[in-house]
């Protein structure tokens, strides 16, 4: 960690402080702010979290300028080529990628878990048929903390992971519960001899007349996308997981308040968006009024951008090329809103106003469009980047639980509002 300081004059009193400068394996070093308020009476300003380090992490390690992800140490395009979402799950948890006795009781252990108690189906009757899938996803994993009374000790390392296997189980028996309850079609159990990405494919489309037929194609793309969205290290719902978690809520409580979190189009919301803008866009002619739209800050490009990634999005650059393989088996309905999309990617990789700005096609832009070619209606995008974002919201709260010394979150602000004034009675305002 280095004996750096960083001296902190208050130009007013003439007092200084010397913050301890700490430094990780990798990345920018961080300025210690700790003693702040007790010697020169202050705290830090930082509106969004955009300069603060909340937490000490051993997860996941990002390089915004130069496009790294690292999840435990491993290049996200290594875990893409070579891995299973479940060994990601596992390593993310554990810290190692597991030996092959571990993975198979790991598998196991998730596998028992998918199934979704009988009384757990029964709080979908309560949710209209149009109910958005997230609304169902929020209120049905919180609802899960109502059936494991005994088994949610957070003191219980035990306990922990017996919750975090739990969530990761069953997040597609729910998400595929959502997707049917949409549909109006009734719910299909996981199945044991699947791998996860295929039950979960199964859970969503089986029909008695097809049940066997999963696209080897559809799934190698839906269990990439699974991987590169696991983790992202301190984002907002994982920030938010985090934050319920120091208060010891339980831990299903907090991955809820995590898909809340997801939910907005700034964040998980955006694959949905993304569509959504192709479908208004409707023909690549009405691409440059739409950028026009863009630049005069009517609407945002959604898919582009990120707070971190200021060069380019690992992670899109993997999912850009899964999404040109999926697409060259296209049908052709789905040719016209891909076609859009190219155009869109073109146009805006090669404008000033994109290239001045960083703004560059992430992750889910093209996620977006892959999941409308596996068939999964626009309304299901942020359930499945809920899906595959629990593993590492669980990772991320077990890790926080296991700092020695934790303490509830607690943001300062700089107050602006009135001054000290009394009361003034109704009949004299
Ligand atoms: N389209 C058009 N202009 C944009 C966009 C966009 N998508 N994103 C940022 N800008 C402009 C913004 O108007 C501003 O311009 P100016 O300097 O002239 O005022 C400049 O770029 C900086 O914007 P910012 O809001 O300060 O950037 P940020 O780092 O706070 O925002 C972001 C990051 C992801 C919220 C934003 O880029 C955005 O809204 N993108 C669209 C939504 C999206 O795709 N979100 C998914 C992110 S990836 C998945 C995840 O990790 O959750």
């Amino acid at each position: 960690m280095g004996n750096n300081t960083v001296t902190i004059r208050d130009n007013t009193t003439g007092k200084t402080i010397d913050c301890p400068v700490k430094q990780g394996t990798l990345g920018h070093p961080v300025i210690d702010s700790r003693a702040l308020p007790n010697e020169l009476g202050m705290f830090t300003f930082d509106p969004a979290f955009v300069t603060t380090a909340s937490c000490e992490s051993a997860i996941t390690y990002i390089d915004g300028e130069k496009g790294i992800l690292l999840h435990r140490g491993y290049p996200i395009e290594q875990l893409a080529k070579k891995s299973t979402y479940l060994e990601v799950c596992y390593l993310l948890l554990n810290g190692e990628l597991p030996k092959s006795d571990e993975m198979q009781t790991f598998q196991k252990g998730i596998c028992r878990f998918s199934v979704l108690h009988e009384g757990i189906l029964n709080f979908f009757n309560g949710f209209r048929r149009d109910a958005h899938p997230m609304a169902m996803l929020v209120g049905v994993v919180g609802g899960l903390s109502s059936y494991y009374h005994d088994e949610m000790d957070i003191n219980n390392p035990e306990h922990r992971d017996l919750c975090a296997k739990r969530i990761i189980g069953k997040m597609p028996t729910i998400a595929a519960k959502c997707l049917r309850y949409t549909l109006g079609r009734g719910y299909v159990d996981p199945r044991y001899d699947l791998n996860y990405v295929e039950n979960f494919f199964n859970m969503m489309f089986s029909m008695p007349n097809k049940r066997d037929d999963v696209d080897p194609v559809a799934v190698k793309a839906l269990e990439i996308m699974l991987i590169l969205h696991a983790d992202h290290e301190q984002n907002a719902s994982t920030s938010t997981v985090r934050l319920a978690g120091s208060s010891q809520a339980n831990p299903y409580a907090c991955i809820s308040a995590g898909i809340a979190t997801l939910w907005g189009a700034a964040h998980g919301g955006a694959n949905e968006a993304v569509i959504q803008m192709l479908n208004d866009i409707g023909d690549p002619k009405n691409i440059p009024n739409y950028i026009e739209k863009v630049k005069n800050k009517e609407v945002r490009l959604m898919g582009f951008g990120h707070r971190v990634y200021k060069n380019f999005d690992p992670r899109a650059k993997i999912i850009h090329d899964v999404c040109h393989q999926l697409l060259e088996c296209l049908d052709d309905s789905q040719r016209p809103l891909f076609d859009i999309a190219l155009e869109l990617e073109r146009i805006a990789l090669e404008d000033e106003y994109f290239i001045e700005r960083k703004l560059y096609p992430n992750v889910d832009f093209y996620s977006g469009i892959i999941l409308n070619a596996l068939n999964i209606p626009t309304s299901m995008f942020t359930v499945m980047f809920a899906v595959a974002r629990s593993a590492g919201w669980i990772a991320q709260w077990k890790e926080m639980l296991e700092e020695p010394g934790m303490k509830i979150g607690r943001p300062r602000q700089l107050y602006i509002g009135a001054d000290v004034r009394d009361y003034v009675p109704m009949d004299q305002r």
